[in-house]
């Protein structure tokens, strides 16, 4: 400011100025410009204009003025940005999704149906296209190969840590996933993975089942399961039931014993609070002095608070315990360098994996029912497949173990299918730290030319697109578990490529895993930053939906909801009540 102000006083001698003056000043230099490039008879008609313009300037109030400004200069810039895309664009950039407000850009058709957004705008602009998201430019590469040129993108290049951190960090905390260097997040999700492991599984699967029907006998939701009633028919809000069940078995499990307990008392607020801190507001506006904002500050305080305490006092007793949580598997846990991770560290880790896994499992449970709701038939196949696996000659259960899981076709095929039309992460960012020339296979301007997207753009990738393509699958819009059970269908030559047991492997330093970025199916995302929670999501959404199934018949009565896009996952709108009737007396004791 200094600067700028002393460099202007002392290039101009003063004047004794009066307001109106530099206006003048400028209208008369138009006026001279005018004279020496236009011909006469346009010279006299602007002429004309700037006089007129001059005495209006002249002989109007400052508020007047003032206000006209603000009228106007919402339509000029409006008139400009119109004036821009109707110039000759830049033909080494991917085309512009046509939008009259500037910077708001696309923000409303994005934002409204993202999936429907890039069907039209591949329809005009082919697979590569960039539109404007509330004064950020978004470059979108969509297909199996737009898939693989994004989340098969160099990290270096392509960043998932500048395009989330300040989302991230605020929720997690420090020193965690976007808030520290690719490689020591590549060497926390091995920490993750190891606490991922198949003897911890295998403890899991009862825990789940216990939760559920525990759940299932107290919960008000349930009020006329617990009576004991075969004949009546109950409803519950399915998002806000399975939002409970996900959470109440991912701390059982996961999160471990301490946290289960704390779950009865303040940690729901502490929980909502953080999770009112990750939206796509706080995406946009990392901060801003809104109340959310200062909850989610405190909440993440209070949550990590509550981890740190609970490693210590494991600490202090030794560490004896033979706890199959993620807390016990990362006490202890060393980097490469030989530092070991720190209480903090596990703390924001946990914070993290509870985020990670709550509202995507929450969400695929939700959907899942929701469809079975819809299909009584195949309420019946899976309920079935229940009895031939798990039904004792005396009509008890037995326990399902972790290796019956992955026998269950029918359960599988629900889920799988599931995830194709609902995977709950729509869009997947990236930003670039240098200029990426797009594939020419993928999207070109001419046969000759390539389309460069600029340093600074972020990139997004939809598998949420590639999954309901109508040019790769039949009937993309339908909900039809059968398509995966065809060993020849696109369903399967799709899960092949994304999760070829036989197929390429490649390490990013988490172990190995199905490199998968060329698949038209990846739910949980592909390559570096592929999910650690895909085994563990699958384990607790078959368990929830097998023991539900066991002792409720389900319907829905309403349409199937629609899906809301203006949260981070896409969760089904209200109403979404289920209708369940209990399928047998429970003998009393
Ligand atoms: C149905 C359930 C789930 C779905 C659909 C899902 C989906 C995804 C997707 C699409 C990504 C990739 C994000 C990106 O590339 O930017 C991802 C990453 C991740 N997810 Fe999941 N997830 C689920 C459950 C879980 C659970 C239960 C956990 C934890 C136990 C978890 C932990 C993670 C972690 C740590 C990452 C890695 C982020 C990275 O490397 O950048 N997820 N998930």
């Amino acid at each position: 400011m200094v600067g700028t102000n002393s460099s202007a006083f002392h290039a101009h001698p003063p004047t004794a100025p009066t307001r109106p003056r530099p206006r003048r000043r400028c209208i008369s230099a138009a006026q001279g410009l005018v004279k020496m490039s236009l011909p006469d008879s346009v010279h006299a008609v602007l002429s004309s204009y700037v006089a007129h313009v001059r005495e209006f300037v002249a002989n109007s109030s400052t508020s007047y003025l003032v206000a006209l400004a603000l009228v106007n200069i919402p339509l000029i810039s409006i008139a400009l940005n119109v004036l821009f895309q109707l110039l000759p664009r830049d033909k080494s950039r991917p085309p512009l999704v046509w939008h009259w407000i500037p910077v708001f850009g696309s923000a409303a058709g994005y934002g409204q149906d993202p999936i429907q957004f890039f069907l039209d705008c591949r329809e005009k602009y082919g697979n590569v296209f960039t539109f404007v998201l509330l004064g950020r430019r978004v470059t979108v590469a969509l297909g199996p190969e737009g898939n693989n040129f994004i989340m098969g993108g160099k990290h270096t290049v392509m960043s998932a840590e500048d395009a989330y951190t300040h989302l991230t960090t605020p929720v997690f905390g420090k020193d965690v996933v976007y808030d520290c260097p690719n490689e020591m997040l590549m060497e926390q999700k091995k920490f993750v993975k190891f606490g991922l492991r198949l003897e911890n599984f295998r403890a899991y699967v009862s825990m789940i089942e216990d939760e559920v029907i525990q759940f299932m006998n107290k919960d008000s939701s349930f009020r006329i399961f617990q009576m004991n009633d075969i004949n009546e028919w109950g409803r519950f809000d399915v998002l806000d039931a399975v939002s409970e069940i996900t959470i109440l078995t991912a701390s059982r499990t996961l999160q471990g014993r301490e946290v289960r307990e704390a779950i009865n008392k303040n940690y729901a607020q502490v929980f909502a609070d953080l999770d009112g801190g990750f939206t796509p507001l706080h995406w946009l506006f990392p901060n801003l002095p809104l109340p959310s904002y200062r909850k989610r500050d405190l909440a993440q305080k209070k949550m990590s608070d509550l981890y740190i305490d609970i490693i210590r006092k494991r600490r202090e007793a030794g560490n004896t315990s033979d706890e199959v949580d993620m807390i016990a598997s990362l006490c202890n846990q060393k980097y490469r360098n030989g530092k070991v991770l720190e209480d903090h560290e596990i703390a924001h880790i946990m914070i993290a994996l509870l985020m990670a896994g709550q509202h995507t499992s929450s969400a695929t449970g939700s959907w899942i029912l929701l469809h079975l709701a819809q299909r009584p038939e195949i309420v019946e196949e899976v309920y079935q497949e229940q009895v031939k696996h798990f039904r004792n000659p005396d009509g008890t259960w037995r326990s399902m173990e972790y290796e019956d899981i992955r026998q269950l076709p029918v359960l599988d095929c629900v889920i799988r299918e599931t995830l194709r039309m609902h995977p709950p992460i729509h869009s997947i960012m990236r930003k670039l730290r240098d200029d990426v020339v797009v594939p020419q296979t993928l999207a070109s301007p001419s046969e000759d030319g390539s389309y460069v997207v600029p340093k600074g753009d972020m990139v997004l990738s939809s598998a949420a697109v590639s999954q309901v393509d109508p040019l790769l699958w039949r009937n993309s819009f339908e909900w039809d578990p059968s398509r995966w059970a065809d060993p020849e269908g696109v369903a399967q030559q799709a899960f092949k490529q994304y999760d070829d047991e036989n197929g390429a492997k490649v390490d990013f330093g988490f172990g190995l895993v199905s490199k998968g970025t060329e698949s038209p199916y990846q739910p949980f995302g592909a390559g570096r930053h592929r999910c650690i929670g895909e085994q563990f999501a699958y384990l607790q959404l078959s368990t929830v939906v097998a023991t539900l199934i066991r002792r409720v018949e389900i319907k829905l009565e309403t349409d199937m909801p629609k899906p809301n896009y203006q949260t981070m996952i896409t969760l089904p709108k209200k109403p979404r009540n289920i209708c369940y009737r209990r399928r047998e007396f429970e003998q009393q004791a």
